[in-house]
């Protein structure tokens, strides 16, 4: 692709080259619109966008109702700080709360900031409700995690690239298998001592290629949170709010955690937007002062959100994900055998381990952008697909045959 590309692209790529950070390495395609499932690029080119920003636009670019409420709340008001209060937070949060089944909700921006507040939590928790002593606190985490990029977060990250240089780390966190390598959570039980605070988990790990746990893990760490009195974190900020069929990837598994995390969709695709949601007992650990962000839970993002969980409310994601998901399983399955080796997922959210005999993910992604197509690579020789929600299954067929075409031409058989 880079070979044939336009001279505006050309253009827009090394000006974004020497004055945007090289912290990722993009596919050489510039957007410059967006509606549903497509992307254009400045040139006038489509493609089916089959990453959805990391799930942040599972309800579509621009999707019509989300952004008549950002239209709306734009001619009112947009910020005003926590210093007061707004109208549009306390019917967001409630909406929130009750969506997943909890009292409260911290609202904050990026995903990270919501891994970082519930780790503030639990440690608050800890020490002011479980008794433990101050600073000695310790939070279980799952190996191959992705959980954000703050200094605390690539503290306890199996990925020396995410982690190499940023030293000093922060202390207070044990690594244990997850789920398809330890499907009892055993690793679990013998890592929680009494200073343990939380379990902190993705339900379904994104990041580390789609990895679904056995049926028995999620409520065999449910049952040993409860058991031992440790906060059971639920990090659904990729694989929440319909993306796997299900408003959480927890409901799956009938689990309820203690805390939410959530982040991404909730912004709609607009705004960044994320919250940790949990009951009364809990999130009162925090008082004035202790915790805080200038623009979390604005009136925007507020009202918008309010619009995201309206539309969770009525099921229709979930169930548009579980039908094309169940599509696009059984067309990616077919390729096994055929250049790809194994599928894994749920719903609208595969992961697709391509043998590396037809090249790297990043390669094999370049080929299906050069095709119309947009997926992002992960560990090698993995690909994710997450569509945006809207999408349909005649657009779904259309990019797997793109994919077995890249295989086929690809393939040394
Ligand atoms: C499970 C999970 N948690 C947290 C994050 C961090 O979110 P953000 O990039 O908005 O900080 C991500 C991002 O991909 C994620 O997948």
């Amino acid at each position: 692709m880079l070979d044939t590309m336009d001279i505006e692209t050309e253009a827009a790529i090394e000006l974004d080259h020497r004055h945007v950070a090289h912290n990722y390495s993009p596919l050489p395609v510039v957007a410059a619109s967006a509606q549903g499932s497509w992307i254009t690029d400045i040139e006038g080119r489509r493609y089916l966008d089959c990453l959805a920003a990391y799930s942040a636009v599972n309800f579509g670019h621009r999707n019509p109702e989300l952004t008549a409420t950002a239209h709306a709340q734009l001619d009112t008001v947009t910020l005003v700080s926590r210093a007061f209060h707004s109208d549009r937070l306390g019917p967001f949060c409630a909406a929130l709360a009750a969506l997943c089944g909890k009292d409260m909700v911290l609202p904050m921006n990026s995903g990270a900031e919501a891994v970082e507040s519930g780790i503030k939590i639990a440690r608050k928790w800890g020490v002011d409700i479980k008794g433990v002593p101050a600073g000695q606190a310790n939070i279980i985490v799952a190996r191959n995690n992705f959980h954000g990029r703050t200094t605390t977060i690539i503290s306890f990250s199996d990925d020396d690239t995410a982690r190499r240089g940023f030293g000093p780390y922060t202390p207070g966190f044990r690594s244990v298998p997850f789920g398809p390598d330890d499907p009892y959570a055993d690793a679990i039980d013998d890592a929680i001592d009494d200073d343990t605070v939380a379990v902190l988990i993705e339900p379904i790990q994104g990041e580390a290629g789609i990895i679904v746990p056995p049926d028995d893990y999620l409520p065999r760490v449910r049952a040993l949170c409860t058991e031992r009195n440790v906060l059971m974190i639920a990090d659904e900020i990729q694989s929440g709010l319909a993306r796997t069929g299900r408003t959480f990837a927890c409901d799956h598994w009938g689990v309820v955690p203690d805390i939410y995390l959530l982040g991404k969709a909730l912004g709609g695709g607009i705004v960044p937007l994320s919250a940790v949601v949990a009951d009364r007992d809990i999130l009162t650990v925090l008082h004035p002062g202790e915790h805080g962000s200038t623009f979390g839970g604005n009136p925007l993002a507020a009202a918008i959100g309010t619009t995201v969980v309206d539309m969770l409310r009525r099921g229709e994601f979930q169930t548009r994900s579980t039908e094309l998901g169940a599509h696009l399983h059984t067309r990616l399955d077919e390729l096994i055998g055929r250049g790809v080796v194994a599928v894994r997922g749920k719903g609208l959210w595969a992961g697709v381990d391509v043998d590396p005999v037809h090249g790297t993910g990043k390669q094999i992604s370049l080929a299906l952008a050069d095709r119309g197509v947009l997926v992002k690579d992960t560990h090698g020789s993995t690909l994710r697909f997450a569509p945006p929600l809207v999408v349909t299954a005649d657009e779904l067929d259309w990019a797997v045959d793109q994919l077995a075409g890249v295989l086929t031409e690809t393939g040394s058989h």
